[in-house]
């Protein structure tokens, strides 16, 4: 009888042992928690299909970031929900528009104790619902584009430190640089939406944000996710036109972009857990026939081992509590 030379059961024998020898460890540094915030509201409301999510009011976001913040995460992602929309979303840039409101008044209270993530897109504020100007059922681009630049040069004013661009506009990136820089915004960063794929996994946000399109779908600007080189092209083109940060959206069935991005281009790469990746989990967890925690600790420690420097999750606060032992 022979007996096996290398066991690598021996260094599975303890938890300790276990511990010392674990490769990928997720901690709350990992991790940017997005927040939906309603213009007109006074109380924070429950997005049903996202259990355990809110829209918070105004009034109601430095409350709930200094409980982020103080929960060791270190990034929040902000989207407006604004009281108004129209065709070509001029709320979005307006000096008292609900971003605008609320990332000053988080800046005057937490300075540099959250960094502050802004995304950058018309569908919650235009009428059709579309991330672009419509012109006779067209999203047109270069008009797109100036308005992207307002958007972006408001929110740095208003006191962001990141600015997302998600819409999926050619030259997005660029144009937004330009406009921060001319603005003299030079150290205002970009994270940019490079890979962002035409999914059936944002249901929830388009119910949470009131964004989805009345018309169509977002296939002409959104990647079809059956083209991996594609994706790796718009990352590509990203990071020439000024990209700091480049994501993969959503995370879980793509984990493969993750991978190849990170390996090829180097640059801190983010990947978006989305919202049906969340409602999944809670559905599954209410029925009682998965363990939450546990199935959530493994899917983002997998998109971290996929290569992710950071994951937009709404697990964010709850996962912090879990891994500081609170939970
Ligand atoms: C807006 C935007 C979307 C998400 C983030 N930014 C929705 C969309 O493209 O319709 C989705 C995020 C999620 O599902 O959690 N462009």
């Amino acid at each position: 009888m022979t007996f096996p030379q290398i066991r690598m059961r021996r260094l599975r024998r303890t938890p300790k042992i276990r511990d010392l020898t674990r490769e990928v460890v997720l901690t709350p540094n990992d991790l940017i928690y997005p927040m939906f915030i309603e213009e007109g509201i006074s109380n924070p409301e429950p997005i049903h299909s996202m259990p355990g999510q809110f829209r918070f009011p105004i009034n109601g976001v430095v409350e709930e970031t200094e409980n982020i913040a103080s929960l060791g995460i270190p990034a929040v992602i902000i989207f407006g929900v604004p009281a108004k929309k129209d065709e070509t979303g001029s709320s979005a840039y307006n000096y008292d528009g609900v971003v605008q409101q609320a990332v000053r008044s988080m800046k005057e209270q937490l300075r540099d104790k959250l960094v502050v993530m802004t995304d950058i897109c018309l569908c919650q504020y235009t009428t059709h619902g579309h991330c672009g100007v419509v012109k006779n059922g067209e999203i047109l681009n270069d008009p797109t584009l100036e308005i992207l630049q307002k958007i972006a040069v408001s929110h740095a004013e208003a006191g962001a430190d990141v600015v997302a661009p998600s819409g999926m506009i050619d030259g997005q990136v660029q144009a937004i640089r330009k406009a921060l820089d001319h603005a003299g915004f030079t150290n205002i960063a970009i994270m940019a939406y490079s890979a962002k794929h035409a999914s059936n996994f944002y249901g929830p946000f388009r119910e949470a944000a009131y964004s989805a399109p009345s018309f169509g779908d977002r296939r002409s600007y959104q990647m079809d996710y059956a083209n991996p080189n594609e994706a790796l092209r718009e990352v590509k083109l990203d990071i020439e036109e000024g990209a700091d940060i480049v994501m993969v959206k959503p995370a879980l069935a793509y984990l493969d972009l993750i991978y190849r991005i990170k390996m090829k281009y180097g640059l801190p790469t983010a990947a978006y857990n989305v919202s049906a990746e969340y409602s999944m989990i809670k559905a599954t967890a209410e029925k009682g026939w998965i363990d939450e925690k546990a199935i959530v600790l493994e899917v983002l420690t997998a998109i971290k081992r996929a290569g992710a420097d950071m994951i937009l999750t709404y697990f964010a606060k709850e996962v912090a509590k879990w891994l500081l032992g609170n939970e």
